[in-house]
């Protein structure tokens, strides 16, 4: 179905392919031995110009549980982009080494030129402060999962929502269901930028509301989408230390909240949620990290052509 395809923006794949995508996971997850060995054979390249733990090991474990290998890095350090080789020149190359390429970047709009530059499909994961949709799919299949449909929930997303990549790419696919609500919280230095308000919300139409007080959204919130603080993308470390505390969800907080909440975190977590909150039935996101895998498992299989 999607076989050839890359990945490069969030709403890049249909809703219908959407569908497609979470059945082939719930399927992968409830059933280990389903395309066990679908991708012997295949070979999937991981460039990692920036920091990942769950982002590269759920891929490469994807890929080895398909049955088929990985090689990559995950330092630029170690890669000849140090020696100054362009970006489209390391890609044509590993394209042709490699079955498929997923690729991290900190400069916004990498993937895409990375693309147009490559014979074989592109995943995106994560360019700048720009999209990160394979994390997308994750939060997605996770809400899925745990609310049943996408129609008539509120989210929440609060945190660094200036520069949080995830939050971008979640807020755009989300804003292609019916009677979605969004309730962004943030300081004021890092609210949500506009093309994303204003260039996607508001030409789907959908319902949002901006404030700095988690405290006083939280008992309206269905789903609560926590992120760090983004260190490195500020320019000034005076400025990140100010704002790196911003919100800190506590029990407290939590009493305020609905029975049925599912807060959500793509990880990695710094300080926004304490750890006590692991263990109210309402904490998603260590099972939101496995799901990851699972559906990173079903676009592997899918873009490689093999289901
Ligand atoms: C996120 C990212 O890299 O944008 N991490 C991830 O992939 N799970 C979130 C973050 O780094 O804060």
């Amino acid at each position: 179905m999607l076989e050839g395809r890359s990945l490069i923006g969030p709403d890049d794949f249909s809703v219908t392919e959407l569908d497609r995508l979470f059945e082939l996971t719930e399927q992968i997850k409830n059933d280990k031995r389903y395309l066990r060995r679908s991708c012997r054979g295949k070979l999937l390249a991981a460039l990692f110009f920036e920091p990942s733990t769950r982002t590269r090991l759920s891929f490469e474990a994807a890929m080895l549980r398909l049955g088929g290998s990985t090689l990559g890095f995950a330092e630029p350090g170690s890669s000849s982009a140090s020696k100054g080789e362009s970006l489209a020149d390391t890609v044509r190359v590993v394209s042709s080494y490699a079955d498929a390429i997923v690729m991290r970047n900190p400069k916004e709009g990498a993937a895409l030129l990375a693309s147009r530059y490559s014979s074989v499909p592109v995943i995106n994961a994560g360019d700048g402060g720009h999209h990160h949709p394979t994390q997308t799919l994750t939060d997605l299949v996770t809400i899925k999962q745990l609310c049943g449909q996408f129609s008539g929930l509120t989210v929440g997303f609060c945190g660094d929502l200036k520069f949080g990549r995830t939050v971008h790419s979640l807020a755009s696919s989300l804003s292609r269901y019916a009677d979605v609500k969004m309730i962004f919280v943030s300081p004021g230095e890092l609210t949500i930028p506009e093309y994303i308000t204003q260039g996607i919300l508001k030409k789907n139409n959908i319902s949002y509301t901006e404030t700095d007080r988690l405290e006083k959204v939280i008992g309206g919130i269905d789903v609560l989408y926590m992120t760090r603080v983004q260190r490195e993308r500020f320019l000034n470390e005076e400025e990140y230390i100010r704002l790196k505390d911003s919100y800190i969800l506590t029990p407290k907080l939590m009493r305020f909240a609905q029975s049925g909440l599912v807060v959500l975190h793509p990880l990695p977590r710094v300080n926004e949620i304490s750890v006590e909150i692991d263990d109210d039935p309402r904490a998603a996101y260590f099972k939101q990290a496995e799901y990851g895998m699972y559906i990173r498992m079903a676009l592997l299989a899918s873009i490689l052509g093999v289901v």
